[in-house]
């Protein structure tokens, strides 16, 4: 069987200057150096990045921005290029968080082209999914995932997904203290999978890695990975403790 190896990133949002994320990196290295079978991934602000990555050199922890552009170059006052990213540091960008879909207007056909682009380019993504509360009451969460896997994915080829790793992020679990059960993200995972397999094909479907996200804490990451179709976390508000953020790793590494 197909193991797909974990990955955990945390998402910093728009927390900590330079000296805060250079002081939380350092923290964070030597509680993770020994931790293996892993993908380890932070998120700081755009304006650390550059510092982050230089805090980062030698480690095993990879650097990724929150959003990203579709250009390379231009008139578009206030974003950032992928190849901007890249050049400091960064191997990852987060796309379609649901914070960037609700606050900021980012629809399905934009965040398409979003990806397409930045795996051209050659960063890597965690692609955002998931479904409000009320989407989730009125029984329409497999439809709005049906329509953010559908869209967002739909510029994409079998090749891209070496780059490419979905995480599904109930918006209603996100900075609520309400985490999805394990079985309620198992589900979720597992209907998203689905939806892959459909899209693309089994093989791409088995390797794709799909994080949750939505209030992990370090007493509740061990349940979550446990399920067979939990590959990992994108987390919030716990990444940004050293401590907090190296145990939800060392449980994502199995413990
Ligand atoms: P919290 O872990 O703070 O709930 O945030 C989750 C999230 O939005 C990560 O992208």
């Amino acid at each position: 069987m197909l193991v797909r190896k974990p990955l955990i990133a945390g998402n910093w949002k728009m927390f900590k200057v330079v000296g805060e994320a250079v002081a939380t990196i350092e923290a964070l290295k030597p509680l993770v150096a020994d931790v293996g079978g892993v993908d380890i991934v932070v998120c700081p602000p755009f304006t650390a990045l550059y510092a982050a990555g230089q805090a980062l050199r030698g480690s095993a922890v990879e650097l990724g921005a929150q959003n990203v552009y579709k250009e390379a170059k231009g008139a578009f006052t206030g974003e950032i290029a992928p190849q901007m990213l890249l050049d400091v540091g960064c191997a990852w960008a987060i796309i379609g968080h649901s914070e960037r879909r609700k606050i900021f207007g980012e629809t399905d056909a934009l965040l398409s082209e979003k990806l397409r682009f930045a795996v051209d380019t050659g960063l890597k993504v965690m692609f955002c999914i998931g479904e409000t509360l009320e989407e989730r009451q009125g029984g329409q969460m497999n439809d709005v995932l049906s329509r953010q896997v559908g869209e967002g994915l739909a510029k994409l080829s079998a090749s891209d997904f070496e780059r490419v790793a979905l995480a599904y992020e109930p918006v209603w679990a996100i900075g609520t203290g309400v985490t999805a059960t394990p079985e309620q993200a198992e589900e979720a995972h597992a209907y998203v999978r689905d939806l892959v397999r459909r899209q693309f094909d089994a093989t791409i479907a088995e390797g794709l890695r799909i994080q949750y996200g939505g209030s992990v804490k370090p007493d509740n990451a061990a349940q979550l990975i446990a399920k067979p179709n939990v590959d990992g976390f994108l987390v919030g508000g716990a990444s940004l403790d050293a401590r907090d953020f190296a145990a939800i790793v060392k449980a994502g590494a199995g413990g």
